[in-house]
């Protein structure tokens, strides 16, 4: 079943022009376990796409439902729950809080949760990306790409069920793109984490399950969504979960 769906959605803006349609109305479903691109030219609406399936924004039409709840039924405090509860977002333009350092920024979310030891995992999580010698460095001390570093970490932190990722790797090199690359199928292996990745790099959406295509705010191309895919996915992630050697990459 379809942890999330989009249905007839669609998103106008109102500009000094009259109204503007960004994303004419699409329908969609994406299984738990799946990863999914989202591939399409500049301004094709694929960010536009990507807050309206997170619940960051509410469509024009339509209704996106996530795990059963129809997004268009919670007011924006009862978005913000279950977005703090199933779902991360790694934003294009990173949103790191600019008074917090690298490491406050990745503790941030896991401490508003309640977690038992964000320090400690933020720690290890900002490791992981390649910043362990950066942690007590404010954004404004980071290079973009180590901006989107501690921004991935922080999307991490929470392990949501739903990771929805705009351009991860857009401003990294090939190496630290891989790594990252690499960090975010391994969550999806190992915890089963359902990716929705919006991406320019053909050989990161050729390794997803799916691509979704956006022209000119429509969707014109969305694959097959198979049942099958997304049963061997979870058969697969029963020996992940355990540690297995092999299934597992290091990333630092
Ligand atoms: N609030 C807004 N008001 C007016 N126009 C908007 C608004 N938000 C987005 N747009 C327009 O909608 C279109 C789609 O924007 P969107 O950010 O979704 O594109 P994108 O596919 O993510 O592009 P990129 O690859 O450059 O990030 C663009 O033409 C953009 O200018
Ligand atoms: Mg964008």
């Amino acid at each position: 079943m379809a942890l999330i769906e989009a249905r007839s959605v669609s998103r106008n803006v109102a500009t000094t022009a009259g109204k503007l349609q960004i994303l004419s109305p699409l329908s969609l479903a994406i299984d738990a376990g799946e990863v999914v691109a989202i591939v399409g030219a500049s301004g094709s609406g694929k960010s536009t796409l990507l807050s309206l399936l997170a619940g960051l924004d509410l469509p024009s039409t339509g209704d996106v439902i996530v795990d059963n709840v129809s997004l268009g039924d919670l007011d924006e405090e009862q978005r913000a729950i279950l977005r703090g509860e199933k779902i991360g977002f790694i934003f294009q333009s990173f949103l790191l809080i600019q008074s917090l350092s690298a490491l406050e920024n990745v503790m941030l979310p896991a401490e508003l949760a309640g977690s038992r030891n964000p320090e400690k995992q933020a720690r290890e999580l900002l490791e992981k990306v390649g910043l362990g010698e950066r942690l007590t460095h404010y954004p404004n001390q980071l290079s973009g790409g180590e901006q989107q570093r501690v921004a991935i970490a922080r999307a991490f932190i929470g392990e949501p069920q739903i990771l929805f990722a705009d351009e991860p790797t857009g401003n990294l090199d090939t190496e630290t793109g891989s790594r990252i690359e690499e960090l975010l199928f391994e969550l999806n292996r190992e915890f089963g984490t359902t990716l929705v990745i919006v991406t320019h790099d053909d050989s990161l959406a050729q390794r997803c399950d799916r691509v979704l295509r956006i022209a000119g705010g429509k969707l014109v191309e969305q694959g097959a969504n198979t049942e099958a895919g997304a049963e061997e996915k979870s058969s697969a992630k029963g020996n992940l979960a355990t540690g297995s050697k092999e299934a597992t990459t290091d990333v630092a």
